[in-house]
């Protein structure tokens, strides 16, 4: 089965949040991790279904949903979950700042490493929960890039009597890195260690580009480490359907999940019926489309490996991009005061590297997840900005 990723049908003018940010201008939306391709069609078909029978009244899941959600685990990540243990969640933004408001007082801390995705510092910081940061480390890798590592002294040092909970992306945003397994056991028994909970955020566990690197459902790894792990998961980024507020948190500890359930009370909405209606399609029937996607990402993300490496001089990955539609990069050579607004002044836009706790200037954050046309658009005009950049610095 083919799907085209080549021409989707445009943005702009529509109710999409990317690209209202430039509405009447001629900047290309780079920025916020959603992908401009349409959904796989059966999402598409299951939501007309859903649509056509017409009543839209408050929702729960039936049982082929969340059976559906039970088999991918399994299939995917040999992962056994019991329905018992999924918690629907309206996003998973959302099941960041309850887990810290479940698991933490007021002034506690919940240890991540960044850069990160911001929610994860500005979710304990909502409800006064305190978000320490522990810098990831850049070793020396293989060739051209270099290796994201964690600095597990620095990491040893940040726990205080204070501190929960971890906060753990995997794979990885914005670093596009997928965690080994030895890795993540090391993690986790740091967790373990120092009593922590552990929250595992694995929305782009399903968009690793490499054949040979398994996504590992961090709760999958030993019953001890899932008695801890807070596991949060959604169809969103991978089906392009986060419009659609629809995700998981999946708690297999019954008290742990008592206590997340308790936390929601009152203040979290329902998934909706069109949610379940796409979720279900998704996980159950939305493979061959994912795998399609997964090539057209991968080309996408050689073009940007390729070219950042040819044209952009001043311009750098650091490491290789395992997982996501999203490159980090480093901009620090150019020596701009505001790195996005000078991408912007040359019609591209970028997300901020200092949102993901990056130091002011270093780094922006490139969103690929577009038709080739539109990445080698925005890779051009990119290029003059580059070459504007270091013409100022010279002068
Ligand atoms: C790691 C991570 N978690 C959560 C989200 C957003 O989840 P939601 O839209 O379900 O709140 C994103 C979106 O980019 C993300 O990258």
């Amino acid at each position: 089965m083919t799907f085209d990723f080549d021409h989707p049908p445009a943005r702009s003018g529509t109710d999409s949040q990317k690209w209202q940010k430039y509405a009447g201008r001629d900047i290309l939306p780079m920025w916020v991790a959603d992908m401009d391709f349409t959904a796989p069609p059966v999402i598409i078909e299951a939501l007309r279904k859903r649509v056509e029978h017409g009543i839209f009244g408050y929702a729960r899941p039936v049982k082929s949903t969340t059976d559906a959600v039970v088999e991918v685990m399994e299939r995917r990540y040999g992962w056994r979950i019991e329905p018992s243990w999924i918690v629907w969640l309206p996003g998973l933004v959302v099941g960041l700042n309850v887990t810290a408001q479940a698991f933490a007082d007021a002034g506690d801390e919940v240890l991540t490493l960044t850069p990160v995705y911001p929610p994860f510092m500005t979710g304990p910081r909502n409800s006064g929960r305190v978000a320490v940061q522990v810098p990831w480390l850049l070793a020396p890798g293989n060739g051209l890039f270099g290796r994201w590592e964690i600095d597990w002294d620095a990491l040893d040092r940040a726990v205080t009597a204070r501190t929960k909970l971890f906060f753990l992306c995997n794979p990885h945003n914005p670093l596009g890195r997928v965690w080994r397994r030895e890795e993540l056991e090391q993690l986790a028994e740091f967790c373990l260690r120092h009593s922590l909970i552990l929250c595992s955020d694995e929305i782009h566990g399903d968009l690793i580009l490499e054949d040979n690197l398994p996504h590992v459902a961090t709760s999958s790894l030993r019953d001890d480490i899932a008695r801890r792990t807070i596991t949060l998961m959604a169809p969103s980024k991978t089906y392009n359907v986060p419009g659609l507020g629809t995700s998981l948190a999946i708690i297999p500890d019954p008290v742990l999940r008592a206590k997340f359930v308790r936390a929601t009370a009152g203040i979290v909405a329902e998934v909706t019926t069109l949610g379940f209606a796409a979720c279900e399609a998704a996980y159950r029937d939305g493979e061959p489309w994912r795998r399609a996607l997964i090539n057209y990402l991968r080309s996408n993300r050689d073009e940007v490996v390729a070219f950042v490496g040819r044209e952009l001089k001043g311009v750098h990955l650091e490491a290789p991009i395992e997982a996501t539609y999203l490159a980090w990069l480093n901009v620090s050579q150019l020596a701009l005061a505001d790195p996005a607004a000078h991408f912007e002044n040359y019609g591209v836009g970028l997300s901020d590297g200092t949102f993901f706790g990056s130091p002011k200037g270093k780094h922006l954050r490139l969103n690929f997840g577009c038709p080739r046309a539109t990445l080698l658009e925005a890779l051009q005009r990119m290029k003059r900005a580059v070459e504007a950049a270091r013409a100022l610095a010279a002068s």
